[in-house]
């Protein structure tokens, strides 16, 4: 049984394919999504009635709603992820990998039937300005309502998009389901899913198919899935013919202004939870050049980006919201943010206030009582005794980007802005210091090949282990990270003998720490003198000195006006130890050791540089 098949369905291959999924997966009903807010209202209440959202008090948070998750069902699962290539190669060492044939029969079984007693959802969605050259549509069939109302926050999704589509027009499809009823599962009739769980990917065939969870980068498929695992292989398989072909990257877009009346655009890749969102929607400090600075959000999770006609970078942000990290955000940390969450947003594992609002840890002063994010009472003196969290450390809140009040005016400008900048930045506590900048192109690769970083609770699985993590990329690339290098290193290139000036690479690190562990860095919107120091650089307007791997500030080189930092407390974070980074080089080497098949020679050819810089530095 289905609803009618609306009449602006034109799409005969689009009409068979969900046909095709509802003949194997078997669900109850079929929804043709439209979009509407009528619609993600009608599903919100009907969430209510099943127990899978709570409706926040229309006061305190109007048009609001709480998910609480299966505790088994909190993150990305990056152990069950797969990019299935015909070769193993091709999907490299550090992708999971499966032979086609093995995985569709895998998934063959797994899908027989599962969304028996469920609906199945047809959600079509935009990656990209509506109807924009750069964009991508995909379809979504899911058997989560949850998914569809958290799509049409994150994508331009619904009706308008099977227009751009039109009889004949090219979709990724993406298939998920919760999986089959859980038997004995915890809370399997909010939020179901499945202990065993698949995220798959065939590049291919350009094909998503997720099972098991309903929770994020799991679930919601035009996210990392399309947008960063589907995508980065789309454009490297454009450079194949020659072509520059295009980078689909695990970055923010900020626009900033600057007092001296030139804007600029920047792009920054750190790993999940290591502050993209934050620095995105970052407001500079008052004493900066007396207010001078503004800084407005284009994204704050992935960049699309291209070369133009004249060979310059240009970026879109393919989303059309946020799925952000909720602890620690506050009105100090991030103002705009706590802005954009004042209505109309579903939070997801966060804690429920006994006046009906949320709180989370580092929001501000605790609640005397509330239920954490598995429903149970919580009290700050429950907290203490039992070190137990009220909202999960991967705790989200999605909210459409419109409702940033400092979204940037160009930000779905299907042109995309300029980037002058890259930033690369991991979780270190120790080691890396506060901001590099890379001499070229090739040692900015290098640096951002290399990154690593501390492992936070967005992935399943230990927390807190320093792992490489290329370009914040490790667990988003959609085919053989060695081969990635030599993209950005040939798109580099094919640049350069354009004539034009390549934007250049920084590296930073806000998280060094001291004997007890604390930051100290203040970081957030303090960060912004470290942007002025780049913008400046840029221009050639301030000083640095060269070391081992790059150009770092010294002391007086940073804007201070308004902060007491100490030329000490500056020394802690920016001081290189020779020994640890003789131990860093070491880590290099195995990621390279494990990268060896394809690895761009220019990579091994900076390592020993750098090396033998640092054994000079040592002598010395
Ligand atoms: P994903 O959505 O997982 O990709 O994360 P993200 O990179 O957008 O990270 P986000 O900005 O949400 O920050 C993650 C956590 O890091 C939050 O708890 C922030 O409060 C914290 N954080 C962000 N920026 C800074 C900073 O400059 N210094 C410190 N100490 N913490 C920060
Ligand atoms: C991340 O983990 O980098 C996220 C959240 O942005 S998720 O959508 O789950 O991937
Ligand atoms: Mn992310």
């Amino acid at each position: 049984m289905q609803n009618a098949i609306p009449e602006y369905v034109k799409h005969q291959g689009l009409i068979q394919w969900v046909q095709t999924i509802a003949a194997k997966t078997k669900p109850d009903r079929i929804v043709w999504c439209d979009g509407s807010a009528e619609e993600s209202d009608r599903l919100c209440q009907e969430m209510v009635k099943a127990g899978t959202l709570k409706r926040l008090s229309a006061d305190k948070r109007p048009n609001s709603f709480l998910a609480w998750s299966d505790p088994s069902d909190v993150a990305r699962v990056e152990d069950r992820t797969f990019i299935c290539t015909d070769r193993q190669d091709d999907a490299g060492p550090t992708n999971n990998w499966m032979a086609p044939a093995e995985m569709r029969q895998t998934l063959d079984d797994l899908f027989e039937g599962c969304m028996q007693g469920r609906t199945m959802y047809v959600i079509p969605f935009s990656m990209g300005p509506l109807g924009s050259p750069i964009a991508h549509i995909g379809v979504e069939v899911s058997d989560s309502p949850y998914v569809v109302v958290n799509m049409r926050l994150m994508t331009r999704m619904g009706r308008a998009v099977y227009d751009v589509l039109g009889a004949s027009g090219e979709f990724v499809p993406c298939v998920h389901s919760v999986g089959m009823p859980l038997v004995g599962g915890t809370r399997d009739v909010s939020w179901p899913c499945n202990a065993t769980k698949y995220i798959v990917h065939f590049p291919k065939t350009r094909e998503i198919w997720s099972y098991g969870s309903g929770y994020g980068g799991n679930a919601l498929l035009g996210k990392k899935c399309f947008a960063l695992r589907i995508a980065s292989s789309m454009g490297r398989k454009e450079a194949e013919s020659g072509a520059a072909g295009w980078l689909a990257e695990h970055m923010l877009i900020l626009g900033v202004q600057a007092p001296w009346g030139r804007k600029y655009h920047v792009a920054a890749a750190f790993p999940s939870a290591c502050g993209k969102t934050n620095f995105a929607m970052l407001i500079p400090p008052q004493g900066l050049d007396q207010g001078g600075w503004r800084i407005t959000t284009i994204g704050d999770d992935i960049a699309w980006i291209k070369p133009d006609s004249e060979g310059r970078l240009r970026a879109i942000n393919p989303e059309n919201g946020y799925f952000g990290v909720a602890p620690g955000t506050n009105e100090k940390t991030n103002f705009n943010c706590m802005a954009s969450l004042k209505e109309n947003v579903i939070f997801t594992n966060v804690a429920l206030t006994d006046d009906g609002d949320v709180w989370w840890e580092g929001m501000g002063s605790p609640p005397a009582h509330c239920l954490d994010w598995q429903g149970r009472d919580w009290t700050p003196e429950i907290a203490k005794a039992e070190g137990r969290k009220a909202a999960h450390p991967n705790a989200r809140f999605t909210v459409s980007a419109a409702q940033n009040p400092v979204i940037d005016d160009e930000w779905d400008n299907p042109q995309g802005v300029v980037i002058d900048a890259f930033i690369f930045g991991g979780r270190r506590s120790t080691t890396v210091p506060l901001v590099t900048e890379a001499r070229n192109w090739e040692e900015g690769v290098y640096m951002a090949a290399t990154m690593g970083s501390e492992t936070t609770a967005a992935a399943a699985g230990q927390q807190g282990v320093v792992r490489r993590d290329p370009f914040a990329m490790l667990p988003f690339c959609g085919y053989n990270m060695a081969e990635y290098f030599s993209h950005w290193l040939e798109l580099g290139t094919k640049l350069g003998h354009r004539g034009v000036a390549l934007p250049k690479i920084f590296c930073v690190n806000w998280f060094r720490t001291d004997e007890q562990g604390r930051f100290v860095w203040p970081g957030f919107g303090e960060n912004a003198r470290v942007l002025k120091w780049m913008l400046q650089r840029i221009e050639g307007n301030a000083q640095g000195v060269e070391h081992v791997f790059g150009i770092t500030p010294r002391y007086e080189d940073i804007d201070w006006t308004g902060l007491a930092f100490s030329a000490d407390q500056f020394f802690h974070i920016t001081s290189i130890d020779g020994k640890s980074w003789q131990e860093e080089f070491a880590l290099h080497a195995e990621l390279f050791e494990k990268l060896r098949h394809g690895l761009p020679a220019a990579l091994l050819k900076t390592k020993s540089v750098f090396e033998s810089r640092l054994e000079q530095r040592l002598a010395a």
